[in-house]
């Protein structure tokens, strides 16, 4: 009767053993130190790391085990990373994700790439820093429902957090606001720039004629009159981010998903303006072959589904996008005739072989990125 009692001990033990974080950065008197974020020169200069939160090695680390700690939720059952995770360029691959107690998500998850170029946050755009972006997860109670003092509680009891704490934001006493600037912190480090498309933009890798092809179609707006075929993605998904324009609400359009019937608030949640009803973000697609299903609701499994939509389903509305109405590779003799883009079967093989080439496969395997409590 014994032997099993003390195995049993032995099991938990040996557990507990793999979730303590060690790394080398266990002496928690040394001085901070600044992190060297690499931004490839490429990629604008224009972005803001806010004063009173500095990014470094210390407080990067404190905020990668934070978004991997599952106590971080009101039953211990989900973390950043459950809805967030490396492997898929740091948003899931369901349409809604899974919070606490098996609850859904309102929407589709987000990547979490290149934040640092991002100024208004969600699909929607209703926040406008990381560190206040980080508390909305914490007490959404689809997410992972608790209050950020009750997370900050609960974490000031586990013995590995109190001294990191300490050392980063110089004091024991673990607050909501220093919980959202160690996370941040790690957010803003994950910055994806080895794609193919990367390579390509370093005079690195030479991209295959389809891929070239579909790079052109992608940046064109169509000129059917002289005969200039394009994609017109380029309109909206712009610059080596292949995002939208992230000054003020400009990337945030109506890419035709719903008649007027249909729409949802999007923006105009925020704005309170009419205008703006069913615009969303024009995320980046980076690492796009990654992260299916697609748009705010993940209404799309595949790129190719994706691709048909802006070719073939677009619905009209009162807000839908003049960028997307007067794009298409066919003289519209008929105003009423439906929006299309007319790209033929190749041409879309070709778009959808330079989304590809915006897979970063080093991204998602940086061992700085992934889970800290495994170890490897
Ligand atoms: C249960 C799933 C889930 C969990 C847990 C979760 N998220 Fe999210 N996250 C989402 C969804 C869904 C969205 C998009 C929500 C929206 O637009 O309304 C999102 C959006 C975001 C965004 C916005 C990205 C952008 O480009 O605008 C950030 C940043 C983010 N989450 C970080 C976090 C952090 C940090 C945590 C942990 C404290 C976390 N998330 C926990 C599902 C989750
Ligand atoms: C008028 C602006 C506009 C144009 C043009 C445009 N997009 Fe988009 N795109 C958006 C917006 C806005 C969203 C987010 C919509 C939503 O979720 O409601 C989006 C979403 C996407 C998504 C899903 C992103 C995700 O993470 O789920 C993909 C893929 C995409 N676009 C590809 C393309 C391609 C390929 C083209 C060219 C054929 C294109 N877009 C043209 C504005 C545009």
């Amino acid at each position: 009767m014994r032997l099993p009692l003390l195995l049993s001990i032995f099991v938990v033990l040996s557990c507990n053993r793999k979730i303590s974080y060690e790394e080398t950065l266990e002496d928690f008197n040394a001085p901070l130190k600044p992190y060297n974020l690499q931004v490839p020169e490429y990629f604008s200069r224009n972005f803001r790391i806010p004063a009173d939160n500095p990014l470094t090695e210390q407080g990067v680390a404190l905020g990668r085990m934070l978004f991997y700690d599952k106590r971080l939720s009101a039953d211990n059952t989900v973390a950043c990373a459950s809805c967030h995770q490396q492997s898929a360029a740091f948003s899931d691959n369901n349409r809604f994700s899974k919070g606490v107690e098996g609850r859904t998500t309102q929407r589709n998850s987000m990547s979490l790439a290149n934040l640092l170029w991002v100024n208004r946050f969600f699909w929607d755009g209703r926040v406008s820093s990381l560190e206040e972006q980080v508390l909305h997860p914490l007490s959404n109670p689809n997410e992972m429902n608790i209050s950020p003092q009750e997370a900050a509680s609960k974490l000031q009891r586990l013995p590995e957090y109190p001294p990191r704490f300490k050392q980063v934001f110089g004091s024991e006493q673990i607050t909501p606001a220093n919980i959202a600037k160690a996370l941040a912190q790690f957010e803003r480090t994950l910055i994806s720039s080895n794609s193919r498309y990367d390579r390509y933009l370093r005079g690195e890798y030479k991209p295959t004629p389809l891929e070239l092809q579909g790079m052109q179609l992608f940046f064109t707006h169509p000129i059917p009159e002289i005969g200039l075929r394009g994609g017109n993605c380029g309109d909206c998904h712009i610059g080596p981010l292949v995002q939208g324009d992230p000054t003020g609400f400009r990337g945030f359009h109506n890419n035709g998903l719903d008649t007027d019937a249909d729409l949802q608030p999007g923006l105009q949640a925020v704005t309170n303006n009419p205008n703006d009803r069913g615009k969303f973000r024009a995320v980046s697609l980076r690492n796009i072959a990654l992260t299916a299903p697609y748009m705010h609701d993940g209404r799309f499994n595949t790129l190719e589904e994706v691709l048909e939509h802006y070719d073939q389903h677009i619905k009209m509305s009162a807000t839908l996008d003049p960028l997307i109405i007067e794009a298409s590779n066919q003289i519209r003799h008929d105003e009423n005739a439906p929006i299309q883009l007319h790209l033929t079967a190749q041409e879309k093989r070709a778009i959808l072989a330079f989304l590809h080439m915006l897979t970063d496969s080093t991204f998602i395997q940086d061992k700085r990125f992934s889970n800290p409590f495994i170890k490897n």
